[in-house]
């Protein structure tokens, strides 16, 4: 993509309205725009961003054998009625009534649905379990909506869905989310901690926010220090094998949301290892029984002719949420330091002179080289002052910076900084493009 028709609104100025930095730097880099409180359109930049995490979500989901479908965001109020979830919601749902008053609503969840669509066609224990997801627009009408899309009113959820015929089936489900999420967040270069939660009316201890630690969260969260150097990624997992041991790994030490909290518990920890903050809850799985399938008749026959409820969890992940988590995550004075997994484009390809005919020859060979290598790439080809261009290429925060100068190019060279490190070296196209292609 040239920059020179790209629609990229950065702007100079810190934005007053933006009390934390990932909300000032989306701003700042031109990636979102606030249309009304709590509601956001999404620009071009900003939009990448939101997709590549969303890809990421998605493919984790369907590694752990979790069906993608697509459900509404306006629902009949009728089955949240049946759930006697209508009137619990309170002033949180965004309530609708259509042309034939008939009262419908905005989505701020998708229990009530799901079980209905499962209901409709599942009789029997052997076609369970099941696992569907989808990921769609939420509305809550938030009482404070803020931070930017951090607490938006309408924001996009991956919520996923589990039945199973009994506790034992749910709970293996639980821990198929629980891996899942450690792998999804872990690719995004994010270190989020699952930690005991709120389980609501049903009790248990199947309940884990996954929580990246942020001074600027909103939750005050408690965990022991180990958590920081777990490894996720550092084994394979095979989704049928049983799950309980890396669960178990993870839930091995102290780690509890607010709701949760045991003082007592926390003392025990060495005071050099314990860390009391803050932090931001990215996801959540939770067990909740037979809370839905009895009121939405979700039953199915067991192997001995009964009839029984099946057993269902939720497993959401806030994925426009996690935009600015990973920036809260990974920024610095000067702009947004994307990891590679969710970064907008790979490379930014910077032409210190644009008026420069070897400059711009050498920038174009480059540019084609790259995109055809596969690479995505962000090609500053405007006529601006260097120290502009630098500081608009920090802020945007893409990996790497190819930088294309009069000088180096008489000589064969070219600048490539790595943005995370601030690292720069200088070498010639082709070794800098092996690089950024490796
Ligand atoms: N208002 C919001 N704005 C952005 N993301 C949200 C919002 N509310 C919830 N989320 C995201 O969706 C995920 C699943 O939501 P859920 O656990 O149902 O929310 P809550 O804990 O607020 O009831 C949360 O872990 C969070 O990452
Ligand atoms: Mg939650």
């Amino acid at each position: 993509m040239r920059l020179s028709a790209y629609f990229l609104p950065t702007l100079k100025e810190n934005p007053t309205e933006a009390q934390i930095v990932s909300h000032r730097l989306m701003l700042r880099a031109g990636m979102i725009r606030q249309a009304s409180a709590g509601i956001y359109s999404w620009l071009p930049l900003g939009f990448r961003v939101l997709k590549r995490i969303e890809q990421i979500v998605r493919e984790e989901q369907d590694r752990a054998g979790c069906q993608e479908v697509l459900m509404p965001t306006i629902q009949s109020a009728d089955l949240w009625k049946k759930s006697g979830r209508y009137d619990d919601y309170g002033k949180e749902m965004l309530r609708i009534l259509d042309r034939h008053d008939r009262e419908m609503l905005y989505g701020p969840t998708n229990e009530e649905l799901i079980t209905d669509i499962f209901a409709a066609s599942v009789r029997s224990y052997k076609e369970l379990p099941r696992m569907l997801y989808h990921i769609q627009w939420k509305f809550r009408d938030e009482v404070r909506p803020r931070f930017g899309i951090m607490r938006g009113r309408e924001f996009l959820m991956k919520d996923a869905y589990s039945f199973d015929l009994d506790f034992a089936g749910a709970k293996r489900a639980y821990h198929k989310f629980f891996v899942a999420y450690l792998r999804t967040f872990a690719r995004m270069g994010l270190k989020a901690i699952p930690m005991a939660a709120d389980p609501g009316p049903i009790g248990g201890d199947m309940s884990h926010e996954f929580i990246i630690l942020a001074e600027t969260g909103e939750s005050a969260v408690y965990c022991h220090k180990g958590y920081t150097e777990f490894d996720v990624l550092a084994r394979d997992v095979d989704y049928e094998d049983d799950l309980e041991p890396i669960v178990e790994h993870w839930t091995s030490l102290y780690a509890a949301t607010d709701e949760k909290h045991d003082a007592a518990r926390f003392e025990q920890i060495p005071p050099d290892q314990r860390v009391a903050t803050r932090g931001i809850e990215v996801g959540h799985v939770f067990y909740f029984g037979t809370k839905y399938s009895k009121p939405l008749n979700a039953v199915v026959s067991t192997p001995s002719g009964e009839q029984v409820p099946v057993h269902g969890g939720s497993y959401g992940i806030g994925v426009s949420r996690l935009v600015g988590a990973v920036i809260e995550a990974s920024h610095d004075d000067a702009g947004i330091i994307w990891p590679d997994a969710v970064a907008p484009f790979k490379v930014g390809l910077i032409n210190l002179k644009a008026g420069d005919t070897a400059c711009t020859g050498a920038c174009d060979d480059i540019y084609g080289k790259l995109r055809n290598a596969g690479i995505e790439v962000l090609y500053d080809d405007r006529d601006e002052r260097p120290g502009a261009k630098f500081a608009e290429f920090d802020l945007i925060g893409l990996p790497w910076q190819l930088i294309v100068g009069p000088r180096g190019i008489a000589a064969g060279k070219v600048e490539l900084k790595r943005r995370a490190t601030g690292e720069r070296q200088e070498l010639s196209i082709d070794a800098a493009l092996a690089q950024v292609t490796a």
